[in-house]
């Protein structure tokens, strides 16, 4: 997608569409709309007054204005001006750009001028990402591409009133490409099937990531992961023919005495649930178990354009499980990289153990604050469906600047308890744990078996079950139309990125 800014007046630009964001409100339009209302010869008053425009969010209509370069102007309602936000225009610019697909636009201008209440980078940022997110497709196993159908947008236009706000506007065109490139790179690895998004095919991808950016990457293989001593992230691949990799990717962006973030994810790029087999019914959205890994690997090439100055490290575990003579079972008892045992009572939970050894593993680094991301239970979709992917943290500062992230970058997260007795559900018997809690409180006794694994760094946990993919029937699309229908999200590489960016504005939390 070419992105390019404009200083221009409305009525002047020349473009296939032109999206105006209309509103709720007797105002239905911006100011800067007379102009064009004027050489429409007040046909914008009249379709306000008539509630042909309604301003309802979503709701839009076409005109052929003719009298000026622009082939469809899409009126398009963003609600309530008092509740408009950056994620409505978001969603209205996802809405727009499937809209000019459909009319055979080649380019599609969106004003992103002060006239909108924001910033005019903020609005150039959610703009960007609103139509790269919103023209996702993932087509590639489709013999026939539906985009030869319809005439693909090539160009976003940013069109801004103030000449001051041009550079403005393109840093913010900059940023959000960045992200909604970055987050459709996370739903390419994650709508990828198992058969072909293997550990090995992930750590592949990783690599190119690696050497595009420059970063340093280290993928250790089975015998080496064998040597650190990581045996219960080994037990889960035990059963699969494919061989476990732990990625080991870092981005050096600041100087010394810069934050380093750690960051973990969850890997498995099939959970079959083991000799603990999963019901057939949905078990092939199991191919998404990588979710965590792959948002990871996104912020981290996000980051790294963004050239922040902070440095990462991500401790990526990815293994396939499936059942076979060589599988883990129930009852086996496995020694973690730590040192602690675990009893395995289902080989279904099996994202905790990788991540044991991953978090133990990085928490003996130079690291200041961890955050790992995992597809953990399905209790948290139980809890909180697909609107929010659940916390849980160990430490109140890190927390407060997820909470902050989260908000900034609309990325919903909500905070559930880490009490002290949820770990008594994770003692074994026989064994220092065993790998599940019962049936309740189910992501909060997982989350408590990873704090076992922590230490002390500050820590947070983010349950994405939920929020990693997302179905035609359950549908968070109606309301933000940036999100798939169904499949991957791209979830993680906002949130992370944002709170990349607070950090690296402090030495220590
Ligand atoms: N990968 C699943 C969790 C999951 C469920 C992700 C639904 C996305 C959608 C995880 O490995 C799992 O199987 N968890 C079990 C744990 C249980 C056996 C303790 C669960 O939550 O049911
Ligand atoms: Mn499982
Ligand atoms: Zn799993």
């Amino acid at each position: 997608m070419k992105i390019q800014v404009v200083h221009s007046d409305v009525t002047k630009i020349v473009s296939g569409s032109l999206l105006i964001p209309t509103y709720e409100d007797k105002e239905r339009f911006d100011p800067f709309t007379a102009a064009l209302d004027e050489i429409l010869n007040g046909s914008l008053t009249r379709l306000a007054k008539s509630g042909e425009v309604s301003g309802k969010f979503k709701e839009y209509v076409v005109l052929h204005p003719e009298v000026i370069p622009i082939s469809h102007l899409i009126l398009i309602g963003v609600g309530k001006r008092e509740a408009f936000n950056l994620d409505k225009l978001r969603s209205v610019v996802a809405r727009g750009g499937r809209i000019a697909r459909r009319l055979f636009s080649q380019q599609l201008a969106v004003p992103v001028g002060s006239f909108l209440d924001f910033e005019p980078g903020q609005s150039a940022e959610a703009v960007t990402e609103g139509l790269l997110l919103g023209l996702y497709g993932f087509n590639k196993y489709k013999s026939k591409k539906p985009d030869a159908k319809q005439g693909l947008p090539k160009e976003l236009i940013l069109v801004v009133e103030d000449s001051e706000e041009v550079s403005l506007a393109k840093k913010g065109g900059e940023r959000g490409s960045i992200l909604a490139e970055s987050a459709n790179f996370v739903r390419d690895l994650v709508n990828e099937p198992s058969n072909q998004m293997t550990p090995r095919a992930f750590a592949d991808e990783a690599k190119r990531v690696a050497k595009d950016l420059g970063l340093s990457i280290k993928i250790l293989d089975k015998p080496e992961i064998e040597a650190l001593g990581m045996g219960a992230f080994l037990s889960v691949a035990q059963g699969s023919q494919q061989p476990p990799k732990l990625i080991v990717l870092e981005y050096k962006g600041g100087d010394k005495g810069a934050f380093t973030l750690g960051l973990v994810g969850k890997g498995v790029t099939f959970d079959s649930g083991g000799i603990s087999i999963k019901p057939s019914d949905d078990m092939q959205y199991m191919t998404s178990d990588m979710g965590g890994a792959a948002a990871c690997l996104g912020a981290v090439q996000a980051i790294a354009k963004l050239k922040m100055p902070i440095n990462i490290i991500a401790v990526l575990p990815l293994a396939e499980n499936l059942p076979d003579g060589n599988a883990y079972k129930p009852g086996d008892i496995v020694k973690s990289f730590v040192g602690k045992t675990i009893e395995i009572i289902n080989t279904d939970a099996e994202g905790r153990l990788l991540l044991a050894d991953a978090l133990g593993y990085i928490c003996k680094m130079k690291v200041d604050a961890v955050v790992d991301l995992a597809t953990l239970t399905g209790g948290v979709v139980v809890a909180l469906g697909h609107v929010a992917s659940g916390v849980f943290s160990t430490h109140e500062k890190l927390l407060e600047e997820l909470l902050l992230a989260s908000k900034e970058s609309y990325e919903p997260i909500w905070q559930l308890p880490l009490f002290e007795e949820y770990t008594v559900q994770v003692k074994s018997g026989i064994a220092d744990l065993k790998n599940t809690g019962g049936r309740y409180a189910a992501p909060c006794t997982a989350a408590a078996f990873l704090r076992e694994f922590v230490g002390d760094i500050p820590w947070a946990h983010l349950d994405i079950a939920g929020t990693a993919r997302v179905d035609a029937d359950k549908i968070p699309y109606q309301q933000h139309p940036y999100l798939p229908r169904s499949g991957a999200t791209g979830v993680g590489v906002r949130i992370l990125t944002f709170l990349a960016e607070r950090l690296s504005r402090k030495k220590s939390l």
